[in-house]
């Protein structure tokens, strides 16, 4: 199974580009291509092709599921640090996606502004991918709707509770989530709660897909009975500076113990990584026995996988 035609030469910038059906195409596309993989069977669909990589922000799943992902598809991946590149001395983004769209097959970049990736996505002739901004992370919800599937057999009618910042990993799920006709309920402290476009855009895609939004600043409220409790750190990459100030701000959105009794008894507990153990999350909760938090990890290179190949083949 090959790439559909729409998907191809297409850009992964934002959940919010994609239907409801071309998610589910690349999830069972993903679920086909782990698989092949588990079972030793060749799968090659960009054999001759590169991913450039550009990296403004530190990674170790990304990047190392991206690289390893083009490995096992036949092609190969370019690390390009964003302190190495001259757009890191201020070369203009039209001028470098011009430039490195003649030399590579599809780019994957992880940086801080939103509007950068889509001004890339705008001049380059190849497709770009979202690695992480500051707004979006859709390729880790990729890698989450897999993993929710694997153990629940479904997206659909399942609820999804978010605790703690409403930042990139927030809004993603969120706009995600809405698209597949999951509900979600986000509990945030005041300050910290997603974005109001985003809070928007997800109640937009949740009326047509007969979904229920849920954004409060009362985590019980948000966790009562989620099928799935999903957290990320408090300080996000850039944020470090804040990381004090923000302790005292979340406390009383930790998941912990406590916390969990609110949701479904089978719930599933979700991170993206990486985690701080006694922050967002209580040790037992991470390390306990609903933690799926190494398949959402390995999925990744599946979910991406499948992104590569619907676009790139
Ligand atoms: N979850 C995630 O994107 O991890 P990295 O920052 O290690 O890539
Ligand atoms: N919200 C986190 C996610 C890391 C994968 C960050 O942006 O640092």
């Amino acid at each position: 199974m090959i790439a559909t035609q729409p998907l191809k030469e297409r850009d992964f910038l934002c959940l919010s580009d994609y239907t409801k059906e071309e998610l589910l195409y690349l999830l069972d596309l993903a679920a086909k291509l782990k698989s092949e993989q588990k079972q030793g069977i060749p799968h090659p669909h960009l054999a001759g092709k590169t991913l450039g990589l550009i990296f403004e922000k530190a990674s170790t799943r990304t990047r190392v599921s991206f690289e390893v992902g083009m490995y096992q598809l036949g092609g190969s991946a370019l690390f390009l640090s964003g302190k190495d590149l001259q757009i890191g001395r201020g070369e203009p983004v039209p001028d470098t996606a011009r430039v490195l769209s003649r030399y590579l097959d599809g780019i994957m970049i992880r940086t801080f502004s939103h509007e950068m990736v889509e001004e890339l996505a705008e001049y380059a002739s190849i497709p770009i991918i979202n690695g992480l901004t500051d707004k979006q992370h859709p390729c880790q919800v990729m890698a989450d709707f897999q993993t929710i599937i694997e153990q629940k057999g479904k997206l659909e009618g399942l609820k999804i509770a978010y605790i703690g910042d409403g930042n990139n990993m927030a809004h993603s799920l969120m706009i995600g989530a809405a698209k597949v006709g999951m509900h979600v309920a986000v509990g945030a402290p005041e300050g910290y709660l997603p974005a109001d476009d985003v809070t928007e855009m997800t109640r937009r895609f949740a009326a047509e897909s007969g979904s229920e939004v849920l954004v409060t600043t009362d985590p019980y409220e948000a966790v009562v009975d989620a099928d799935i409790i999903y957290t990320d750190v408090w300080a996000s990459m850039g944020q470090e500076e804040e990381q004090q100030e923000r302790v005292a701000k979340f406390a009383g959105f930790q998941v912990n113990e406590d916390l969990v009794r609110a949701a479904k008894p089978d719930y599933l507990f979700f991170h993206c990584l990486p985690a701080h153990r006694g922050e967002e999350v209580s040790a037992g909760v991470i390390d306990g026995a609903h933690s799926f938090i190494f398949d959402q990890a390995e999925n990744r290179l599946h979910a991406q996988k499948a992104i590569l190949v619907a676009t790139m083949a």
